[in-house]
């Protein structure tokens, strides 16, 4: 039988165009021209942010299922998955899950890992945020901190993780917490020391800078991390920039690619 490769993208969404295409659309761009000869194909799991920009602006985005049809209908034999998401979590597995029951459509779907999933792969994540935010962190008296989605799912201590490696790896003013699990802001307000961080800067730890970032992290109301660290007695600045906008993360989303395209 022939072989058709097909490659599919499949991020959660988001309703956020301005930062959609710098995140998402980044994201699947990126994959689009390193992977020329092979036919890229877009998946989004949020019905309802799907449903949401099909009402407001007509364009019609396919979930998983419709996506994987749409391939089996062009032909493609062998599907690479590459989702866009930051741990292997809830969403991740949901994921798989949705695409087992497609798995008759097709002689093989092989699957490119989430963007930390390894060691190594939050060694180049802590490289890449140490690196965009050392001017700032320089002085010695800020500290930042990001804002990961965080999950009931056992995945959700990779952020503890990731927070151990900043100090371990001499980056003592980077802290990691989560928007839905722990921890929150409550339990890093503790760790930094007023004696001489004077600034609080907040980034989020997700692929896109959307709804969480811009009303969980930086809105104004009196539950938001924003507000939060501003009450405790920082001056408060927001960097509402996904993770999706950074080339070398981009870079490492299509790296997880290759491992199952070779
Ligand atoms: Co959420």
């Amino acid at each position: 039988m022939k072989i058709k490769k097909g490659i599919l993208v499949v991020s959660f969404g988001t309703s956020h165009e301005d930062t959609r295409e710098k995140t998402i659309g980044a994201i699947e761009a990126a994959v689009c021209v390193a992977h020329p000869q092979i036919p890229v194909y877009f998946a989004w799991t949020s019905g309802v942010i799907r449903a949401k920009i099909l009402k407001k602006t007509g364009e019609k985005i396919c979930g998983t299922k419709e996506a994987l049809a749409q391939m089996k209908a062009d032909g493609i034999t062998h599907v690479y998955i590459q989702a866009t998401h930051i741990i292997n979590g809830i969403e991740y597995e949901l994921l798989k899950e949705d695409t087992c029951r497609c798995k008759d459509f097709f002689s093989a779907i092989s699957f490119g890992k989430p963007l930390l999933s390894s060691t190594e792969d939050m060694k180049e994540l802590t490289r890449i945020i140490a690196g965009e935010f050392s001017d700032i962190l320089a002085s010695g008296g800020a500290a930042l901190v990001l804002m990961g989605h965080g999950t009931e799912h056992h995945s959700n201590t990779g952020y503890a993780a990731l927070d151990y490696m900043f100090r371990e790896t001499g980056h003592p003013d980077i802290h990691v917490g989560t928007v839905e699990a722990y921890p929150s802001p409550a339990q890093i307000i503790p760790l930094l020391d007023p004696s001489r961080i004077k600034t609080v800067h907040l980034a989020p730890l997700m692929t896109v800078a959307g709804d969480h970032a811009k009303n969980d992290m930086a809105g104004n109301a009196e539950d938001s991390w924003a507000s939060q660290f501003a009450r405790a007695g920082y001056h408060v600045v927001c960097h509402l920039k996904g993770l999706g906008e950074y080339p070398a993360v981009r870079r490492l989303f299509l790296r997880h690619l290759d491992e199952i395209l070779d």
